[in-house]
């Protein structure tokens, strides 16, 4: 069976340090067979939850916008991978908007008690860079994440979180961390 991956670009940053290292992670999960589709959120065309509870009689979100195409590539996807660098200590507002639109399948899971995407089957992962170094930098997104991957019935695989890196491209001078994403890489598509 092939193995489907979804790789989301959070950062407004094109070719930026959660870019490389996400390309690096999805080239490793190709490198082992995984069929990866990338979704660069900077081009998607959607905008954020209206909070208008319009999905919470059907659990299907009624704003009709570039997310229309997204939820289905999201349930076709047996791994998951969002990298966001840390904003203000937690994702960008176009990561956040996105992981909010996901609203629906909470109602879905928790209101409706519909079954889920795909239950018990789906993994999810985490990249982060962020230009600090505190020892908290990376928890607000974390805790964040967490709860996108619960909506999306996905557990919660790992993450790869890098402190002290800013300047575009930066991260390619930390030793070994894009090896090491594509290798992590390899290891969640074996996973997933
Ligand atoms: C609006 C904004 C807010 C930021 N907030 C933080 C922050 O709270 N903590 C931090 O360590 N770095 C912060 N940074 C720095 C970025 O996380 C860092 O430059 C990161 O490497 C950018 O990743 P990218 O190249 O993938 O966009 C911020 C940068 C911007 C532009």
């Amino acid at each position: 069976m092939i193995i489907k991956i979804l790789g989301i670009y959070g950062s407004p940053r094109k070719g930026g340090n959660t870019d490389m290292l996400l390309d690096s992670f999805l080239a490793g999960c190709a490198e082992v067979g995984a069929d990866v589709r990338r979704l660069y959120l900077r081009e998607l065309d959607f905008g954020p939850c209206a909070g208008c509870e319009g999905c919470s009689a059907t659990g299907e979100c009624v704003m009709y916008d570039g997310m229309k195409g997204v939820y289905p590539l999201l349930a076709d996807s047996v791994g998951i991978v969002l990298a966001s660098p840390i904003f203000f200590y937690g994702v960008t507002a176009q990561a956040k908007a996105f992981i909010d639109r996901m609203q629906p399948l909470y109602v879905r899971k928790y209101v409706l008690g519909k079954k889920g995407l795909n239950p018990g089957k789906r993994k999810g992962f985490f990249i982060s860079a962020g230009a600090t170094g505190g020892e908290r930098l990376f928890d607000g997104a974390c805790l964040t994440m967490k709860y996108f991957y619960d909506a999306l019935d996905a557990g919660y695989a790992g993450d790869i979180l890098h402190r002290g890196v800013e300047g575009k491209g930066g991260v390619a001078d930390v030793e070994g961390a894009l090896n090491k994403a594509f290798e992590k890489g390899k290891w969640f598509a074996a996973l997933a």
